[in-house]
């Protein structure tokens, strides 16, 4: 079954395996939201059931949730688990810094307060998310319905004096209708093309009222895992400074592979 994988989902696959070595007996984990990060839950699920492993999961979406509770992760809600161990996840975008854009899949909320709440953050992705600069994926802002479109005025406005190249704004749709969020919010995506100072735009829009939370995590990741469709991965840990290239066995069990959802 896993012949069938395109070679983006084996890149996937692979820096999610490596990601779940990280995993020891007793942690709360954060767990990600998205295509990456659900392998990411099959695989701690595989070492729940072969190996007895004892972990607690955090999810941060529906979704995630879901999925965590169909492959055997046990879950609590972030009050109850308090403080997390590590907080694995996927990224849209990461730059040299390991700092990321994310919130494609509109979990950006809860994945914020959810690896903020960690002492540690891996991020797994394949090889099309490094980027020198960031900004070619759209920025996804939550802002709250009330006042949305005066909300979106506000974020324009303060985009001029911001170093990015564009400053096209969207409400992300779902179908006719704007997207909402786990939490019942809003996204408004910013279409910047390069955004020269991640850490100031991160606090500026913050400081609008109507604005959530945005999707950049700057500070935040500690680990980024690449993988390539070939097996091998990278991992290199921001903290330490090191990096090395590994390889992961491509032989995961037919169960992985089933009714994948995400
Ligand atoms: C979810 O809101 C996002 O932050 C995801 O983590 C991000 O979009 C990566 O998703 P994929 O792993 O599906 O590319």
């Amino acid at each position: 079954m896993a012949a069938e994988l395109s070679p983006i989902d084996k890149a996937k696959f692979v820096a999610a395996k490596r990601a779940v070595d990280f995993v020891q007996n007793g942690m709360r984990l954060g767990l990600g939201t998205g295509s990456t990060a659900a392998w990411m839950v099959r695989c701690l699920g595989e070492r729940i059931k072969e190996e007895g492993l004892r972990v607690t999961g955090v999810p941060t979406s529906t979704r995630t949730a879901e999925l965590a509770r169909q492959v055997g992760v046990p879950i609590v809600s972030l009050d109850e688990a308090k403080w997390l161990d590590l907080t694995i996840d996927g990224a849209d975008e990461f730059d040299p810094n390991l700092n990321l854009i994310k919130g494609g899949g509109a979990a950006l909320l809860q994945e914020k307060i959810v690896a903020t709440a960690s002492d540690q953050m891996i991020v797994i992705s394949d090889a099309g998310k490094e980027v020198a600069q960031l900004g070619a994926f759209p920025l996804p802002v939550e802002v709250i319905p009330f006042g949305w479109q005066t909300t979106k005025a506000l974020i324009e406005e303060t985009l001029v004096a911001m170093d990015v190249l564009n400053r096209d704004c969207s409400l992300r749709m779902n179908g006719d209708a704007p997207l909402v969020t786990d939490e019942a919010n809003y996204i408004i995506d910013l279409h910047l093309n390069r955004i020269g100072n991640p850490r100031q735009l991160a606090m500026v829009l913050n400081q609008i009222p109507g604005v959530v939370e945005n999707g950049l995590f700057i500070d935040i990741c500690d680990i980024v895992i690449v993988g390539h469709g070939d097996g091998r991965v990278s991992v290199r840990d921001i903290n330490s400074g090191e990096k090395a290239e590994e390889r992961v066995e491509f032989a995961p069990s037919d169960n992985i592979f089933a009714d994948l959802g995400d």
